[in-house]
């Protein structure tokens, strides 16, 4: 059998499963959805946001690309932030990297990979802002380990940034904006950040709005 059958044939007993146990499931899961986290993760096959946040279908939105990276000019990122947040009016927005992560590692190696090169770079200049924390760590893995946790912290930043989320904190008092790292050793996810609605940030990334605060 090709590999690729093996899915459609597990979609079927995904169904049988789930009517089995509930025969309105698909019924009442196509109705609407009010996630209450938009996820941000890497496209990395062994990072399932739902299986390892023990979420369900309509709980997480979710936008995954390598690296769990949040770029300023990404439209397919910022399209999503805002619906998530402007439309579905989601109360977290968790950026979650992990521990082996291929795009971080790659992005500390000089090795050509063609277009990726491009996408990598945000994290190169996240090495060189905190090169001389990482520089310090003797020991390559755990200094990987750090890059993984720092680029985490940036995309916090990141976020924070954004006029998209700074207009909500000002309108809705929301989103909280986490930053979580996983590691696939063991199965744990750890706290790295945590911002809070109307957070300080520099100055120069911060916006003024004209309408008033609802709050
Ligand atoms: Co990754």
């Amino acid at each position: 059998m090709e590999s690729y059958r093996k899915l459609l044939l597990a979609n079927k007993a995904f169904v049988q499963d789930k009517v089995g146990v509930d025969p309105n499931y698909f019924k009442n899961s196509a109705v609407d959805q009010k996630p209450e986290f938009l996820w941000i993760g890497c496209s990395d096959s062994r990072v399932p946001a739902e299986d390892i946040t023990g979420t369900q279908p309509g709980e997480l939105f979710v936008h995954r690309n390598v690296a769990n990276l949040v770029i300023h000019t990404d439209f397919n990122l910022l399209s999503v932030l805002q619906y998530a947040v402007e439309v579905l009016q989601v109360k977290h927005v968790i950026v979650c990297g992990h521990f082996g992560c291929g795009g971080v590692k790659n992005a500390m190696h000089r090795k050509d990979l063609g277009l990726i090169n491009k996408w990598l770079r945000h994290i190169k200049d996240t090495y060189r802002l905190y090169s001389r924390e990482l520089e310090a760590i003797p020991n390559t893995e755990a200094r990987f380990d750090r890059l993984v946790e720092l680029n985490v912290i940036e995309q916090v930043q990141n976020l924070a940034e954004t006029s998209i989320v700074q207009h909500a904190w000002h309108l809705h008092g929301r989103p909280e904006i986490h930053g979580w790292v996983y590691d696939m050793r063991t199965g744990y996810l750890k706290e790295l950040a945590r911002m809070q609605p109307g957070a300080k940030i520099d100055d120069i990334y911060t916006f003024e709005f004209d309408e008033p605060s609802e709050q």
